[in-house]
C-alpha cells in the first residue's frame, strides 16, 4: 500500500493559487486535496466548480475532491468533467450512497465515502465493497487548523481490518484534519495511507520538509 500526501489547499494563499500549486508540488505532494463547502453540511462555504476548473489547468499531480455538500449527488457530473480524478463525499449527506458511488464510477472516477468522527464504522460497512477510499475526518469538516481527534484511530483500524478480512487491501485510508508530524505516525500505526495536510505543510517556509516528516 502507498503512502500518499493530499495538499489541502484550504490551507493556501489563495490569492495565488498557481504559484502555492506549483510550489506544493515541487515540495512533494501526491494529490491536490479540494475541499468543497456549502454552508449547509458544514458551517463554511469555501469554493467550488469556477475555482476547480482553474486549478485542474494549473495542476500537474491528481486532484483530490472532497464534497461537504448537503445531496452531493447533484453535483458528482460536475466535478467529474471538470477533471477531479477521485470524488469523496460524505456518507451523512447522501440518501442513497450506493448511487453516488456508482455514478462517480460511471464517469470513470475513483469513489471515496467519509465519515465525521460521531459516525460509526457500521454505517460505511456496506459501502467497502464498491469504494477505492474510505476517508475517516479526524476533525468536525468545516474548517482547517483544527486539533487532530484521537478517538477516530479505532475506527481506522477497524476499517483497514474489514478491508482486509474482505480481500480489498488496496483500497485508500485517507486521514483529514490536523495531521502534522506526530499524528500522522498514529494514523499510519492504525491502517491510514493518505494523509490530507493544510496548515501544517502550507504554514512553513520549508514546504518540502514539512511534506518529507509526513512520508
Ligand atoms: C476540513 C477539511 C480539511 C482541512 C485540513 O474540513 O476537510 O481538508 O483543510 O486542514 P488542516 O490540515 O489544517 O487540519
Ligand atoms: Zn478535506
Amino acid at each position: 500500500m502507498k503512502d500518499l500526501v493530499s495538499a489541502s489547499l484550504l490551507g493556501c494563499d489563495l490569492a495565488d493559487l498557481k504559484n502555492e500549486i506549483e510550489s506544493i508540488e515541487k515540495a512533494g505532494a501526491d494529490w491536490l486535496h479540494c475541499d468543497v463547502m456549502d454552508g449547509v453540511f458544514v458551517n463554511n462555504i469555501s469554493f467550488g466548480t469556477p475555482v476547480l476548473k482553474c486549478v485542474k489547468k494549473a495542476a500537474g499531480i491528481p486532484l483530490d475532491t472532497h464534497l461537504m455538500i448537503t445531496d452531493p449527488i447533484r453535483y458528482i457530473d460536475d466535478y467529474a468533467e471538470l477533471g477531479s480524478d477521485m470524488i469523496t463525499f460524505h456518507l451523512e449527506a447522501a440518501s442513497d450512497p450506493q448511487a453516488v458511488i456508482d455514478k462517480i464510477h460511471a464517469h470513470g472516477k475513483s469513489a471515496g465515502i467519509s465519515i465525521k468522527p460521531g459516525t460509526p464504522v457500521s454505517a460505511v460497512k456496506p459501502y467497502l465493497e464498491s469504494v477505492d477510499m474510505v476517508l475517516v475526518m479526524t476533525v468536525e469538516p468545516g474548517f482547517g487548523g483544527q486539533k487532530f481527534n484521537p478517538d477516530t484511530l479505532e475506527k481506522i483500524s477497524e476499517i483497514r481490518y474489514l478491508l482486509d478480512s474482505m480481500g480489498r487491501p488496496q483500497v485508500d485510508i485517507e486521514v483529514d484534519g490536523g495531521i502534522n508530524g506526530q499524528t500522522v505516525k498514529l494514523c499510519r500505526e492504525a491502517g491510514a495511507n493518505v494523509f490530507v495536510s493544510g496548515t501544517y505543510i502550507f504554514g512553513v517556509e520549508d514546504r518540502k520538509a514539512a511534506v518529507k516528516s509526513l512520508k
